[in-house]
């Protein structure tokens, strides 16, 4: 039973004259048995994070608790968490058995409850036939499940992984993804996990922290995220291909509200129109639709914004088709399934205004 709760949390790293802020202010509150991923571009203090809450690095400012107990001043073993790197960090010259063992041997435990229990964490990864080879006879996979097997052996009270399947080759990736989620859920062993990928954070997590240059920019579950990204920068992080970005103006014309971009120029519905009257933004804004929020016609529409194709991208189960709106601006709209495209041929973009975003240019907030 822990919950991990970070209070305005800085790590400043000084190193002569320069100083980098790692963490800027970060407050974190994670639940108890939560799959909670940090997720961010490298360098934006992922790793720094789990370090603090491990104990491997002291805040400059900012509490730390674990289980409701302020850590700041107890040292790394005794915070029962146990960390999995990116690196694996086996003992190249020990066998697996001895790895996994290796926490447990540290905290004196009996022989015959440390092979117990390695025996029992070794069945449960499905690597009881490696117990007897070194790190370096094992596959990156297998490896990988040593590294989880020697943390989850101890039944430490919060996990920290640190791009643990970044090793991985793209099948074997997507395949230990959903296994450690299991694991998880299994455990019921509050989890922090790190990755700068996406779709990992989305497939995995319960929550998800979005972070970058080491602010907190929005925390989350993967659908609040992807459907209300509180900013441009979550926005474009999340989804594959990335949301559409469109630079422009609101203008009135007549009492009705458009939003005139260069090239094309759409009257707004009357409920966002209200929205963003209400929100008194400034007149410089950035549209955002997401490549499955549009669709194309080859048929003139009413309203449609006009297009030609400028590119197609199969995917198998779907098509992303690049459609240039004006010189230079080119978006991604997933394409339909039935009809066939291609390069050069004119077409029309409509918009579901259900689901289309606005975001402030000088501020970068979400206004819609
Ligand atoms: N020991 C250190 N001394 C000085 N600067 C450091 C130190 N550790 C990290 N930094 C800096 O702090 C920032 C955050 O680093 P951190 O390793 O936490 O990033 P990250 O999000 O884990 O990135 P990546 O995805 O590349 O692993 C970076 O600018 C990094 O250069
Ligand atoms: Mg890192």
């Amino acid at each position: 039973m822990a919950d991990v709760r970070l209070v305005h949390v800085t790590k400043v790293f000084r190193s002569g004259k320069r100083a980098v802020v790692a963490v800027d202010d970060l407050t974190l509150d994670i639940k108890d048995k939560e799959f909670f991923v940090l997720l961010g571009p490298s360098g934006c203090g992922k790793t720094t994070t789990l370090r603090l809450i491990a104990g491997l690095e002291v805040p400059t400012k900012g509490e730390i608790y674990i289980g409701g107990e302020l850590v700041n001043d107890i040292p790394p073993k005794d915070r029962d968490v146990a960390m999995v790197f990116q690196s694996y960090a086996l003992y190249p010259h020990m066998k697996v058995f001895d790895n996994i063992a290796f926490p447990l041997k540290l905290r004196k435990m009996p022989k015959r409850e440390i092979e117990r229990r390695v025996k029992e964490v070794a069945k449960m990864l499905h690597i009881e036939h490696l117990l007897d080879r070194k790190p370096a006879e094992l596959s990156g996979g297998e490896r990988q499940r040593v590294a989880l097997a020697r943390a989850i052996v101890r039944r430490p009270k919060v996990f920290l992984m640190d791009e643990p399947l970044s090793n991985l080759d793209a099948k074997l990736r997507v395949m230990a993804r959903a296994y450690l989620k299991r694991l998880q859920r299994e455990l019921e062993v509050t989890t922090i996990y790190v990755t700068h990928d996406q779709v990992e954070a989305m497939t995995m997590a319960d929550r998800i922290a979005v972070m970058n240059i080491g602010r907190l920019q929005q925390v989350g579950t993967p659908n609040e995220l992807y459907n209300k990204p509180a900013n441009l920068f979550v926005a474009g992080f999340i989804g594959s291909p990335p949301m559409n970005f469109v630079e422009g103006v609101l203008r009135e014309i007549e009492g009705k509200l458009f939003f005139d971009a260069k090239y094309f120029k759409i009257p707004l519905p009357s409920d966002i129109e209200e929205i963003l009257r209400g929100q008194a933004p400034s007149e410089e804004v950035i549209l955002g639709v997401r490549p499955e929020d549009m669709r194309i016609s080859l048929e003139k529409v009413p309203e449609g914004i006009r297009g030609r194709i400028y590119v197609l991208e199969p995917l198998g189960t779907r098509t992303i088709v690049n459609v240039e709106l004006g010189p230079e601006l080119i978006v991604k709209v997933e394409g339909p399934r039935e009809v066939d495209l291609r390069i050069g041929q004119e077409i029309w973009l409509t918009l579901d205004y259900n689901r289309i975003h606005f975001f402030d240019k000088k501020t970068e907030k979400a206004i819609l």
